[in-house]
């Protein structure tokens, strides 16, 4: 059972609280901490919580807290962060982990050197059906990974701090790439060392500095390939999608929007759907358990468990550094449209990876390239001959 904190009382708080609370769950959001009066007593009311306070840092160090979970505007995730060590209590934050990597790498280095637990709460990387997809890549079900594409686009965020630039540090690439880079991480290898970025973005709609569409590609040093597609601009609710390729198959995931339940209503009913759904009548895409199904409940039981027992949770702030300098690549390439390298100071994966054969061998003499049944019913395989280069094809039955 675990004791936590809330810091910050709106829009993901709340999804937390409803997350840590829901089904049986032993665990308590025991206190929070907000900006006004108001919005901390609310939270408190709502959630049970028998300490509020405006004071973040009363907050991080009452007693009765053992875990701080920050859910704030990106610009004070490093402050509340640094609290929490001072304090030495464990602390799970929010994405993104930083504004850029040099915040990213401070938090870091703080929780690493204070010896707090830390974690960080990358949702998306614990959906069940990214989870179940991982096991299946990890098994080699889908061969050696060429392609891990990841997408997330809504109509554009809730409250006002995220449009500010400064208190955002970035536009969609930072909000919701961050997700997409850490699926298409997963998916790759952790391992794998991210090494150059291309990005194209624009400030295509929205009165806004920062860029509102965007998509990027990620190389890694095997070879293989990460694409991410963000913006602030889609229409039609949240459009959650990874695609993975790999050289023995393909995985297609759909989180959101077209999940196989579809509702239609003249509006007669209450009017929430799902998260930006942006309507509320004619045929409708709502989610069935959208705390469970956007992976804050087995999110937080991984970091509740590797809490309990000691361990690492499987998503933790060296993650979320990576991430942020992915992002930093990213921005860096938007602006002078080449590919822009990754800077890592603190890399712990594989180093001087070479890119991976791609060749299959058939037999002794021959490369396989495709195997085919065709229509005419003749089972055929194209090969490439190692000794001449040629292209020859054999029919097997
Ligand atoms: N899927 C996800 O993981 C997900 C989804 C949404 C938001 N987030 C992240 O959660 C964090 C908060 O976003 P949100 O959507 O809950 O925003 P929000 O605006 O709904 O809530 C932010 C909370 O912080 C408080 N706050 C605002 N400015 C503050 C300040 N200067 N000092 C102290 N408190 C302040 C607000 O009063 C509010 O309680 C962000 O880092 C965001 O990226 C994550």
């Amino acid at each position: 059972m675990a004791n936590i904190a809330m810091l910050g009382s709106g829009f993901i708080g709340r999804f937390y609280a409803e997350s840590i609370h829901g089904q049986r769950s032993r665990d308590r959001v025991v206190a929070v901490y907000a900006r006004s009066e108001k919005n901390a007593k609310k939270f408190a009311a709502d959630y049970g919580c028998s300490v509020w306070s405006t004071d973040m840092e009363e907050i991080i160090a009452h007693p009765d807290v053992q875990i701080v979970c920050i859910a704030l505007p990106n610009n004070i995730h490093e402050a509340a962060v640094m609290a929490c060590v001072k304090h030495k209590k464990a602390v799970i934050t929010t994405k993104p982990l930083g504004r850029n990597a040099a915040e990213a790498l401070r938090m870091l280095r703080a929780v690493e050197e204070s010896g707090v637990f830390a974690g960080y709460l990358e949702d998306l990387c614990y959906t069940p059906k990214f989870l179940k997809s991982l096991i299946s890549v990890k098994e080699g079900a889908i061969g050696r990974i060429l392609w891990a594409k990841s997408r997330e686009t809504h109509p554009g965020p809730h409250s006002n701090w995220f449009w500010d630039k400064e208190q955002a540090g970035g536009g969609c690439i930072l909000d919701l790439g961050c997700h997409c880079i850490e699926i298409s991480r997963n998916f790759i290898g952790k391992d794998i060392k991210p090494i150059e970025v291309m990005c194209w973005d624009d400030t295509q709609v929205k009165h806004i500095e920062a860029e509102d569409h965007a998509i990027g590609l990620v190389k890694y040093e095997n070879g293989a390939i990460g694409q991410f597609e963000t913006s602030w601009t889609f229409r039609g609710g949240m459009d959650l999608r990874d695609e993975v390729m790999g050289t023995e198959g393909t995985i297609w995931i759909n989180s959101f929007l077209r999940t196989g339940f579809e509702m239609f209503t003249t509006g007669k009913g209450g009017d929430y759907i799902a998260e930006k759904a942006e309507s509320n009548t004619g045929w409708l895409f709502p989610v069935g358990d959208e705390v469970n199904d956007l992976g804050y409940n087995h999110m937080f039981t991984d970091m509740f468990n590797a809490f309990e027992q000691g361990k690492q949770p499987a998503e933790t702030f060296y993650d979320g550094y990576v991430v942020n300098a992915i992002i930093d690549a990213a921005y860096r390439s938007a602006e002078t449209k080449q590919w822009e390298k990754v800077d890592l100071p603190v890399w712990r994966g594989q180093e001087n990876l070479s890119k991976e054969s791609h060749l299959r061998e058939y037999d002794a003499d021959h490369y396989l390239l495709t195997e085919e049944m065709t229509h005419d019913g003749r089972h055929v395989v194209v090969l490439k001959e190692k000794a001449t280069g040629k292209f020859v094809e054999k029919q097997l039955n």
